[in-house]
């Protein structure tokens, strides 16, 4: 994700130490790079597309002059990565420059009204509004400050943001604003900071300040200043030291990215909650007339479209078909046509057999819809209509925020696509929109009250030799997900198949102690898959049950449970159900010894066929 970086240095220039900062914020991931300096009343101004050092060699970014700026690496979510689109941005008159890191969901509104107004924007980014916005507030009301027309301005704002902005206007100011997006401040006695990510000025201070929601913050050289949004009030906070090296820093405090990543999805589902609502109409448009939809994709993106097949056949009454990419071109490749539509799901965008495939149906004039999570990526390019599933670069090399954050996307397709072909009614609606509105609580529930439990069977099994994972349904789906997941970090073979399909062959394998875990949500395929578990059951299994919370005939069955809040419905249930099998692939990886991080033989991208 995007990375922001400001400064106000008491000696010497701003601009080394925000090329410094912005180097150590490259591990969020970024395509665009650029800073901003206030000296003499200007703004000065580098910024291009490109990695930090490729953009300094060509347009030097440590002769920027003044002792005050903003940084920024961008990670594109709105617009390509472009020059134009790279931070900072300025206002019509360019008097005011800001960097953010965030989505603002109303952002086509807000561009439309300023337009209106007669604001000229230069790039196709969300954040562009908001310098517009602060623009349009202050010149209505010339009596603000800089920090009153930054915060009424971002009351206007829907999404995620964490900004800086400074004007020569008022020239020894940063202000910023933080809502969902991360935020702190360092100081020491030569300086005073802002970044994204406390590694971005570690080696300058250990002493930190994190800003909360709804808070706003000035920095100035006698330190900084921090207001609620809401009515202005002033906030008293002290530093805390940190102990934090840069390594731990770049985790967050987490011992692997791994474990960053699993527990970062509450706030990643709600990013993909956020997708601009014409992306998604687009792309339902292009399914609803598609006469036949594969979905194609490799490894967890498979297992995402695998999902996603139940939820359009459940949802929007389409049948689609799930297609291994490397299998594509010999299943399909001569049947492929002018009225075939292609879905492809790659996190990267880059993946070789996902993108050969692609290049098969295009040869055959086939309709080329993408999901990924790189805007910018061949995928995107290739793509009629793609969707960016905003879920911020993962680094781990397993898949795990990616995976939940695809599935939230596919299920707000299928739903639209219901409701495009009057195959759901209001009230189903509403009631489907509204649970998943709720994903990010439910899941950030099972990580805070799960999670012990899940280390302690991890505990349990982590000599086992070989694993089930079965599951019905949708279920199949996340069954297939959680054995790749213990499978590729943990090395412990696994087995997964569609709970009703284990008794044509699998079954066989089963002894006493044998490790089984069911995936059992209440849904239709509840009572099928006791009889299932009663199966393993007479035979000796150990049967771990990822359950609805409160199931008691389960638990009856279970040798250990891990509890999943009620009320998911049946089509969004991987989403919370696959939070304890990433946790169970994550303790068995430490308990046997594994680098979760770094899985052998793996690539987090796969670029050869
Ligand atoms: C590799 C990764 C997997 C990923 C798969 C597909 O095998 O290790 O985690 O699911 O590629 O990648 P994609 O970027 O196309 O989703």
């Amino acid at each position: 994700m995007c990375g922001i970086f400001g400064c106000i240095v008491k000696d010497g220039n701003a601009a080394p130490v925000i090329h410094a900062a912005l180097k150590r914020l490259e591990y969020r991931g970024y395509d665009s790079v650029g800073e901003a300096t206030l000296h003499e009343s200007s703004l000065h101004i580098k910024k291009d597309q490109g990695k930090i050092d490729e953009v300094h060699k060509i347009h030097n970014l440590d002769d920027l002059p003044g002792n005050i700026g903003i940084g920024h690496t961008r990670w594109a979510t709105h617009g390509a990565p472009l020059q134009v689109n790279a931070h900072p941005h300025l206002d019509c008159d360019g008097q005011i420059a800001i960097v953010h890191n965030g989505i603002i969901e109303n952002f086509s509104e807000l561009k439309q009204e300023l337009e209106n107004l007669g604001h000229v924007f230069k790039s196709k980014t969300d954040t562009e509004v908001i310098v517009h916005l602060i623009e349009h507030v202050w010149k209505t009301k010339p009596s603000l400050s800089l920090a009153d027309a930054v915060l009424e301005a971002v009351k206007r704002l829907e999404g995620s943001y964490a900004i800086a902005v400074i004007s020569p206007k008022e020239p020894n100011k940063i202000v910023c604003a933080r809502y969902e997006s991360p935020l702190v401040v360092g100081v020491n006695e030569n300086a005073v900071y802002c970044a994204s990510d406390i590694p971005a000025f570690l080696p300058l201070t250990n002493k930190a300040v994190i800003i909360n929601d709804g808070e706003l913050v000035i920095l100035s050289p006698q330190g900084y200043e921090i207001r609620k949004i809401a009515d202005s009030s002033l906030v008293t906070r002290e530093p805390k030291i940190l102990d934090w090296t840069p390594e731990m820093a770049v985790k967050q405090g987490y011992p692997h990215f791994m474990l960053k990543e699993i527990h970062e999805q509450p706030a990643t589902l709600r990013n993909t909650l956020r997708l601009q609502e014409h992306y998604l109409d687009l792309m339902t448009t292009f399914l609803d007339r598609a006469h036949e939809v594969f979905l194609v994709a490799c490894g967890t993106s498979y297992h995402a479209c695998l999902a996603a097949s139940y939820m359009f056949s459940k949802l929007a009454f389409l049948a689609t078909y799930p297609i291994i990419a490397s299998e594509f071109m010999e299943q399909h490749g001569k049947s492929v046509n002018i009225d075939s539509t292609i879905l492809a799901v790659s996190q990267s965008g880059e993946t070789a057999d996902t993108l050969a495939a692609v290049n098969c149906a295009r040869q055959r004039a086939a309709t080329i819809l993408g999901l990924t999570n790189v805007i910018g990526s061949t995928l995107t390019r290739i793509s009629r209509v793609y969707i960016g599933q905003q879920s911020g670069p993962e680094i781990g090399v397993a898949a795990t925020k990616t995976f939940t954050s695809q599935l939230s996307v596919l299920s707000q397709l299928a739903l639209r696509l219901a409701k495009k072909r009057g195959k759901i009614s209001q009230d189903e609606m509403d009631f489907l929109a509204e649970k998943m509105e709720n994903l990010p609580d439910v899941v950030d529930e099972i990580i805070q009250t799960q999670e012990e439990k899940v280390k302690q069977i991890a505990k349990k099994y982590k000599d086992a030799k070989t694993f089930f994972f079965l599951g019905r349904g949708i279920s199949t789906a996340t069954a297939y997900e959680g054995r790749l997941k213990l499978m590729e970090i943990a090395y412990v073979p696994a087995i997964a198949f569609p709970a009703g399909e284990s008794k044509h062959g699998p079954i066989s394998l089963i002894e006493p102690g044998f490790p089984v875990v069911f995936i059992c949500p209440k849904d239709d395929t509840h009572k099928t898959l006791i009889g299932n578990i009663m199966e393993m059951k007479a035979r000796g299994a150990s049967i771990i049950a990822i359950m609805e919370e409160g199931d008691e005939e389960i638990k009856k069955l279970a040798d250990d449970y891990v509890e999943i809040p009620k009320g998911v419905p049946e089509v969004l249930s991987p989403i919370p159900y696959i939070i304890p099998l990433q946790l169970l692939a994550y303790y068995m990886a430490i308990e046997r010894g594994h680098n979760p991080d770094t899985p052998r033989n793996l690539a987090k991208s796969v670029t050869v066929k």
